[in-house]
């Protein structure tokens, strides 16, 4: 799992680099309202660290690309990163897209998408927006996504179902959901509760049963469900007709 614990293990500072005691509001109101902004800012107060703090170890590597591989990406397909943070996902996309596809990176923090843009704007297959997943239809959209993946992100979503339904607008015949953490809910559930007083301490990831409830009622069919310690792995699939 790891990554988290790497993030906010043993640091008494809270998760905005401030000193514990100075945020701004208490735990109970900071995710909502303004969940958005606020949560903006606190991965932008991340960015810089991000790469380093999150680095995955070979063996999670393997297990990521591993889940990717289960998502089955066609080469040529338009692919969306939902939170794609600072583009932690390039190196396993950018080999399965093949030279005609295209990928969006999509979020709310500025600096994770300029630091993105930095690190893989050479690629032009790759395109890096600061927008909220809500906005995914108007922002990428218009003529249809294959893929759209949550690494990490989707606990953060305001409202998850919302933007279940939203992505189920937005997938072509065959497109497909996936939302992937390298642990299962209760353990990324925990990670955030510890980091207290702080816009994602009430940030829920669903167990993998009751997400596959909220996805079958906005029309996504459940092809894979997978929870256990270490792994939490949800394919949907569009069930619009070509
Ligand atoms: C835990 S980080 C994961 C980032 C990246 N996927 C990774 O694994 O390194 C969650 C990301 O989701 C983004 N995020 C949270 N809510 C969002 C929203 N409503 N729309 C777009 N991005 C969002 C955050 O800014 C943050 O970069």
């Amino acid at each position: 799992m790891g990554f988290f614990t790497q993030l906010f293990g043993g640091k008494k500072k809270t998760s905005t680099g401030r000193a514990t005691g100075q945020e701004a509001a208490p735990t109970q109101a900071a995710s909502k309202p303004n969940g958005n902004a606020r949560r903006g800012e606190f991965f932008d107060a991340l960015s810089t660290e991000w790469d380093t703090m999150t680095r995955l170890n070979p063996a999670q590597e393997q297990q990521l690309a591993e889940l990717i591989d289960r998502i089955g990406i066609p080469e040529g397909s338009v692919v969306v990163d939902a939170g794609c943070g600072t583009g932690v996902l390039y190196k396993y996309l950018a080999p399965r897209v093949g030279s005609k596809g295209r990928v969006f990176g999509i979020d709310i923090s500025p600096k994770m998408i300029s630091l993105a843009e930095t690190k893989f704007g050479h690629d032009q297959r790759f395109h890096w927006h600061t927008a909220s997943v809500e906005r995914l239809i108007e922002e990428i959209a218009p003529e249809g996504i294959d893929r759209i993946i949550c690494y990490s992100s989707f606990p953060h979503f305001d409202d998850q179902k919302g933007f279940l339904k939203i992505a189920a607008q937005a997938l072509r015949p065959g497109g497909k959901l996936a939302i992937i953490h390298l642990g299962s809910s209760d353990e990324i559930n925990g990670l955030h509760s510890d980091i207290k007083d702080s816009p994602v301490a009430q940030d829920t990831l669903p167990s993998i049963r009751d997400l596959s409830v909220m996805a079958q009622d906005v029309s996504l069919a459940v092809q894979t469900s997978q929870e256990e310690p270490g792994v939490y792995f949800f394919l949907g699939a569009s069930l619009k007709r070509p």
